[in-house]
């Protein structure tokens, strides 16, 4: 039976996959069991607190607490055990373990959400679940740091082009650029562990926004869930989630100095530069040409940069607008932090793996730390301290030096002596021991210097904080 054309249709409003009556529509956009059930344990743990203040303050009966906690244990079983069934109908987390702790232990549950409200109790769920985060990102950043101080111990004397701008600079030491990176994940950790410090207080008994009447022990529960301290102020308690915003900000800035050592090991891997190898269990082939080795973790590292981003842009647009106290908003803050962490794990053990897996190769680093005139620098500071001509000075007639090597095609170093002396007349014998790339980097001491001397110094003050 074919259709009238001129009846309309049901729903043409929402049309497309949303055929459906309101109701349906509102639990769609509503629900967030599908992400939220990530904190089922620590909503346990915050109900096992609340009830055991409650029933210490004889605000419920202990026989109603000793039955939420039983209940309570039950329920996590049957979630670690993959038993239990989430209801989208049941909205979130919250409800879904209430609504099975009912069905399981019966009336006692129900004075469960005696004085809480599920604005303090998300909010307490949220920060203890952020709080393990900061505590699993920490140990892997040390974990990082302790493989980058592993593979530049060994190559602490080892001749590397220094760039800037990309183009060869001055000589350096393969370990002192990795160190150069220990510093970055080393002030990563001091975010991290900042941040942890300020989370660490219980909005728990902040209620729905304006606290409660019931007696309850804020210091009690806050002490429970190993938090320093309660927060002081209910509106905010309920409303605040700088917490996750400083987690994916800290995790942002991390992910920028992944992303460059990633792009580093990039180019390192690729022929024309060939500074080091990487096992293959960290590369894949190409389907056409079988001779390639793509660095597909290291991109993978640099390109899940921008997930990461994107979490902090979407965390602070969603706050910024918002008037005290809780908006549902702030339901969406979970998928971006749940995002962002699981980001930073991956990217963080894989840098990790790579790290260790890193196999440099000295002699192609070596052969090309002398290019482009790397020594130049040396050469004019000998003239300074040789010669006492003034720095200035000393750079000119190094300019036309490096002109005369440019011209016969030839490096610093395999200029005869007489080609030197045709610039500059005073120029003896003992320049020659500044012009090679060894020489460079040994007498670069100064604190913080690229002279092996200074790298075994930079990471004996680093194995003692690691
Ligand atoms: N699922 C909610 C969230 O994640 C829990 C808090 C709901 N509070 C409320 N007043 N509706 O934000």
């Amino acid at each position: 039976m074919s259709q009238d054309p001129n009846k309309p249709k049901a729903n043409t409003m929402w049309g497309g996959r949303f055929s459906s009556s309101p109701s349906a529509l509102m639990e769609a956009i509503n629900a967030s069991i599908d992400f939220d059930k990530r904190l089922a344990s620590q909503d346990i743990q915050g109900s096992l607190a609340h009830s055991n203040m409650l029933a210490q303050q004889g605000i419920i009966a202990s026989s109603d607490r000793d039955a939420i906690h039983e209940g309570l244990q039950r329920v996590m079983a049957e979630i670690e055990g993959g038993g239990f069934a989430f209801s989208k109908a049941l909205e979130d987390i919250h409800m879904n373990v209430e609504s099975r702790l009912r069905e399981i232990v019966g009336d006692p549950a129900a004075r469960l959400h005696t004085a809480r409200s599920r604005n303090d109790q998300v909010a307490v769920d949220v920060r203890l679940w952020v709080r393990d985060a900061h505590d699993r990102t920490d140990e892997q950043l040390t974990r990082l740091i302790k493989a980058l101080l592993d593979k530049a111990e060994p190559h602490a004397a080892t001749v590397m082009p220094g760039f800037t701008h990309l183009q060869s600079a001055q000589p350096v030491t393969f370990g002192h650029h990795l160190l150069a990176y220990v510093e970055m994940f080393g002030r990563d950790r001091g975010r991290i562990r900042d941040s942890r410090r300020r989370l660490n207080e219980s909005p728990l008994g902040a209620g729905a926004l304006a606290g409660t009447s019931f007696p309850v022990d804020r210091h009690m529960t806050a002490k429970a869930l190993g938090f320093d301290g309660p927060t002081r102020n209910s509106l905010d308690s309920v409303s605040d989630r700088d917490s996750l915003i400083e987690f994916v900000s800290a995790a942002s800035i991390c992910a920028v100095h992944l992303s460059r050592l990633a792009e580093e090991i990039i180019i390192w891997m690729s022929a024309p530069f060939g500074f080091v190898r990487l096992p293959d269990r960290w590369t894949t082939g190409s389907s056409m040409m079988p001779q390639k080795r793509n660095p597909d973790a290291a991109e993978l590292v640099r390109g899940k940069t921008g997930r990461i981003f994107g979490s902090l842009m979407a965390l602070l647009t969603m706050m910024k607008g918002l008037p005290l106290t809780y908006s549902k908003d702030m339901q969406e803050d979970k998928e971006q932090l749940f995002d962002a962490a699981d980001t930073i794990e991956i990217v963080l053990a894989a840098m990790t793996g790579m790290i260790q897996d890193l196999e440099p190769v000295p002699a192609r680093m070596a052969a090309v730390a002398g290019a482009g005139f790397s020594t130049a620098t040396d050469l004019a500071d000998w003239l300074v301290r040789s010669l006492d001509i003034p720095f200035r000075d000393a750079h000119h007639i190094t300019g036309r030096i490096v002109s005369e090597a440019e011209t016969r095609g030839c490096g610093l170093e395999d200029l005869p002596l007489d080609a030197m002396q045709a610039v500059e007349p005073r120029i003896h014998a003992g320049i020659l021991e500044v012009l090679g790339v060894e020489n460079s980097v040994r007498s670069r001491v100064s604190f913080g210097g690229t002279a092996p001397s200074q790298v075994v110094q930079q990471i004996a003050w680093w194995r003692e904080r690691v």
